[in-house]
């Protein structure tokens, strides 16, 4: 049995078997880690695949990050902040189409009028799409940065239950590489521990392909996943933006985007592998490198997609990297094409339903 195959056997895994599965490159080797990515998500979620409306309701940011296209500094982008009224229909309509879910998300901002708005507008979406059907209304995945105790408290009370906080890396000398003294890795962390200690189901992630990024960053990447104990994961390749300080890595780059795709794709699988029964997102970012991208992700072990709901005036200004795809397509153009493409390997897209891994309990 070659050493591939012996790891792959196994049930938990050391940190040296990580970084052999994230270093596989003969195209056999690849398959055979799909295929046991594949069973281990079939043996603890089974076939379901759970879409999450997705709504960029504002692109208005505070923080800085030297790679993201929507940082304060970029004087290119037009800012915005949808109405209340604007995501409630997105919510209503997400309800409609059977989807259990919605994602809402923005840039980052701490200020009472916008986390207030949040919390507003959670409490309403939750009022409004209660049903039959759906007898906790849409849940309720919130991706707004870094807050306060009580601002995630009040979230969590108005009726969210997950949240989304990327770590964008798990080592801490790279986390200040690519963000401005202001962000630091440990009050990401605890942002990280607060979440879980108010109750919500957690989601973090990393960016794969990060200048200065080793196979050891994202084999400790996954340890951290595990040791923080997510409930949820979303990664990506890291796309240069032009507009930010990043653009530096343009050239570099283009030689290396089939590996970045293709160690995505390794880092959803052995993340699949070691963490076995959590949420993983076929994220957007896979498919701007790719055509079918998502799909790959979803036969690498993900089990999440995350449909544009944000209206189409809006989106083009929320490209925090290059290459976004689907930016003219509206709501109803996203679920046709999407339910085709998870149809297209063989998965089916649950209707009406949560789909998390545990049930939340509020306190
Ligand atoms: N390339 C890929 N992903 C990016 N993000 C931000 N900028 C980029 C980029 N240039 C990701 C970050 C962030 C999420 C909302 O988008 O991981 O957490």
């Amino acid at each position: 049995m070659n050493s591939i195959a012996s790891i792959l056997k196994k049930d938990e895994f050391t940190s040296e078997d990580i970084v052999k599965l994230l270093s596989i490159s003969e195209p056999e080797s690849l398959e055979e880690l799909r295929i046991a990515a594949e069973k281990v998500l079939l043996k603890y979620r089974g076939p379901s695949v759970y879409f999450r409306g997705l709504v960029e309701f504002s692109n208005i940011c505070t923080s800085d990050c030297y790679y993201c296209g929507i940082r304060k500094s970029n004087s290119q982008v037009k800012r915005y902040l949808i109405s209340k009224e604007q995501i409630i229909d997105g919510a209503l309509w997400c309800a409609q189409q059977g989807y259990g879910s919605i994602v809402l998300q923005s840039g980052e901002r701490q200020d009472s009028a916008f986390t207030d708005f949040i919390t507003d507008t959670v409490r309403t979406i939750k009022n409004v799409t209660r049903s039959e059907n759906l007898p906790g209304g849409l849940g309720i995945t919130l991706c707004v940065g870094e807050q306060t105790r009580q601002t995630y408290q009040k979230f969590f009370d108005a009726g969210a239950h997950r949240y989304l906080l990327r770590i964008e890396t798990s080592d801490k000398e790279l986390f200040s590489s690519i963000h401005p003294p202001a962000q630091t890795f440990d009050s990401r962390v605890k942002c990280l521990q607060t979440l879980k200690e108010i109750g919500f189901l957690v989601g973090t992630g990393v960016m794969i392909g990060l200048p200065g990024q080793t196979p050891e960053h994202l084999a400790n990447d996954i340890l951290f996943f595990k040791n923080i104990g997510v409930d949820m994961i979303g990664m990506g390749p890291f796309i240069v933006h032009e507009q930010t300080p990043f653009s530096i890595y343009k050239d570099e780059q283009e030689g290396q985007l089939e590996s970045h795709f293709l160690n995505s794709l390794k880092m959803i699988a052995v993340t699949r592998m070691v963490l076995k029964d959590i949420n993983i997102a076929a994220t957007t970012a896979l498919q701007a490198l790719k055509h079918d991208g998502r799909e790959m992700g979803l036969k690498f072990g993900a089990n999440v997609v995350m449909p544009q709901l944000t209206p189409t005036e809006f989106k083009k200004q929320y490209m925090l990297y290059e290459g976004k795809p689907c930016i003219d397509e509206n709501a109803e153009q996203c679920k046709g094409c999407l339910s085709r493409r998870i149809q297209s390997v063989g998965r089916s897209v649950a209707i009406n339903l949560w789909g998390d891994r545990r049930a939340v309990h509020k306190v």
